[in-house]
């Protein structure tokens, strides 16, 4: 059975902490929790346990969410091919990272128009938060145990971004124009 530990909410000091890399050789309790993480966002996405446990659907929690910190956080999404019929999921993006960091960035900005959500804010805080479009990602998967360089776009870049924040104690808001909310990003992907 899944046991889901508490997710620290806006306002507990831990989660504006700078999460420290992880030693190497990784030991087996590091990876073991980098895939506990991954275990994590696939109980958060379930709908049963969303009204369960009150939980809104995640796409990525960072160990500092859990009191953790180290670098290490997981992301998983789902790929549809045709957004009206998210039963069929095509294909799934999915990463346990241990030291991830991200080796090159594009010019061009990416952002959600919806906004960017978070297991650890309840309030709302309106308005686009600007990321790269492209990022290129490189460090350790724990559900693959190998060294990886992964290249992403659009909300994959925009989800991965999220979660290295939350390893700098950085929250999605902190990146939202307190004068203008919704300012024109030129030449921005919108998501
Ligand atoms: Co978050």
């Amino acid at each position: 059975m899944f046991e889901a530990k508490p997710i620290l909410q806006d306002g507990n000091k831990l989660l504006r902490k700078k999460s420290k890399k992880v030693k190497k050789p990784y030991s087996q309790e590091d990876r073991d929790f980098a895939k506990y993480l991954h275990d994590y966002l696939a109980f958060t996405q379930k709908p049963e346990n969303i009204e369960k446990y009150n939980l809104r659907a995640g796409v990525g929690p960072a160990a500092p969410q859990l009191g953790v910190l180290k670098r290490i956080c997981a992301i998983g999404i789902e790929n549809f091919n045709d957004e009206n019929d998210k039963e069929k999921v095509t294909s799934v993006t999915s990463f346990a990272f241990i030291n991830p960091k991200i080796i090159s960035y594009a010019q061009r900005k990416a952002y959600i128009i919806a906004g960017e959500g978070c297991l650890s804010i309840t309030e709302e805080h309106k308005g686009y938060v600007p990321r790269a479009a492209f990022v290129t990602v490189q460090g350790y998967d724990a559900l693959t145990e190998q060294e990886l360089t992964v290249k992403l776009r659009g909300y994959e870049a925009i989800v991965i971004q999220h979660e290295l924040d939350h390893l700098e104690g950085i929250l999605f808001y902190d990146h939202i124009d307190k004068e203008d909310p919704f300012k024109k990003i030129p030449g921005a992907l919108e998501i």
